[in-house]
């Protein structure tokens, strides 16, 4: 792979992954990467140009960014044609569940019109591509009950319209690997939390929201469960997948680490009260208010990654305790990240350096 095209990089986890691949970790290890990777990202809300600057500095022969939308699909082309791309890795989405109750209209642009423009793309270029790895979510599988694991063959039945269009853009990726032959990987991951995580997502929002002594919303009853898996860790999977998975297979990566989200918030609580100063035991918890449930909220996710762990030997790395402590002094010591995203100042940024180019 001589010209990665990243997109959604100044996202969460891809921020997480072109951190990774450019990492010394990477570098000194057998499936080491020495091409360029090509970043592109429409910077939505989501996107946070902030994320990467470092990286910009410290790698300007090996990191690109370019800001374009993936649903503009001449724009697409044109990175292909400049930067000669010969993979790709695929994680620019509309990701909040929320927000698709809400607009579900992004989310079937960007999530199944943009993945398709990239795959029509990666057909073209066909001649010199290695590999195209689309990321997806778990939650295409819909939702479990107290039993069993979603395993590689659990039959899709999303229930949200972020979900119902991450199944959407699977589907077109398996299509063009048995149509075209195209050579592609997907992943279907449970909920990821680390550093850079945009906080409207339950685990940044609780830091934040604990540390200003806001409300800390819990939708429903609170049992609802979720896997998490640290970032790093995702990232590392996928990297895997890309270099070793087998073309035209699908792989699901879990934490293997069942929460209930009440369960999850009081852990929040306890570490918050213990690493803020003057807050006594108890006091952070003393902010959850039980809020109206979310129309649709998937009772119970859990995988079942055990193809992962046999064919690649991937497990995660970091338990739930010090991910949990590593993400939230992660936020504690990046009050500056945590002001701009609050104030909206890195929105500015992008504004006045690119103009505001949102079509809708
Ligand atoms: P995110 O919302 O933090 O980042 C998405 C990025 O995509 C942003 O940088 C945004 O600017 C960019 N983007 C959005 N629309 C675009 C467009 N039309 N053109 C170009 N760029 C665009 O998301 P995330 O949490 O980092 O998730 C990344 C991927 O991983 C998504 O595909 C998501 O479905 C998947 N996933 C996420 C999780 C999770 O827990 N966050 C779990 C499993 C899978
Ligand atoms: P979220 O982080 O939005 O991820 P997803 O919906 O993709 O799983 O939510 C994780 C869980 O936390 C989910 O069950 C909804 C719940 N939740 C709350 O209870 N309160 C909140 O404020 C948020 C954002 C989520």
């Amino acid at each position: 792979m001589k010209n990665l095209l990243v997109t959604g990089g100044c996202g969460f986890i891809g921020t997480n992954f072109i951190r990774y691949l450019l990492s010394d970790t990477v570098a000194g290890s057998s499936n080491r990467f020495d091409g360029r990777i090509i970043n592109v990202d429409k910077l939505t809300y989501a996107g946070n140009p902030d994320n990467l600057n470092s990286v910009a500095d410290a790698h300007p022969e090996r990191y690109c960014f370019v800001r374009a939308d993936i649903c503009d699909y001449q724009a697409t082309a044109g990175v292909f044609r400049e930067y000669e791309i010969d993979a790709v890795c695929h994680f620019a989405a509309e990701s909040h569940v929320d927000r698709s109750i809400v607009d579900p209209d992004a989310f079937v642009r960007t999530n199944i019109i943009g993945t398709f423009n990239l795959l029509e793309l990666a057909r073209e270029n066909q001649d010199r591509m290695i590999r195209f790895h689309h990321i997806s979510t778990d939650e295409v599988f819909g939702s479990l009950g107290t039993e069993g694991f979603f395993t590689e063959q659990t039959a899709y039945d999303p229930s949200s319209p972020y979900s119902a269009s991450k199944a959407g853009s699977d589907h077109l990726v398996r299509a063009y690997s048995r149509t075209y032959g195209l050579p592609v990987t997907i992943s279907n991951c449970s909920n990821n939390y680390g550093p850079y995580q945009f906080p409207e997502k339950l685990i940044p929002l609780m830091i934040l929201n604990a540390l200003e002594a806001k409300p800390l919303p819990v939708y429903g009853d609170g049992l609802n469960v979720r896997d998490w898996l640290y970032a790093a860790d995702h990232c590392r999977a996928i990297w895997e997948i890309m270099t070793r998975g087998r073309s035209g297979e699908t792989y699901n990566i879990g934490g293997g680490c069942e929460m209930k989200n009440i369960d999850l918030v009081k852990m929040i609580c306890d570490l918050m009260d213990r690493k803020i100063p003057d807050r006594s035991a108890g006091d952070s918890s003393k902010l959850i208010t039980f809020v109206e449930d979310r129309p649709g909220h998937d009772r119970r996710y859990a995988i079942d990654c055990r193809k992962l762990q046999k064919e690649l030997g991937w497990k995660p790395q970091e338990s739930f305790e010090s991910g949990l402590g590593k993400t939230i002094d992660w936020y504690l010591n990046n009050p500056d990240w945590i002001n701009r995203v609050r104030t909206g100042e890195y929105q500015k940024w992008v504004k006045q350096h690119y103009g505001d180019t949102e079509k809708r």
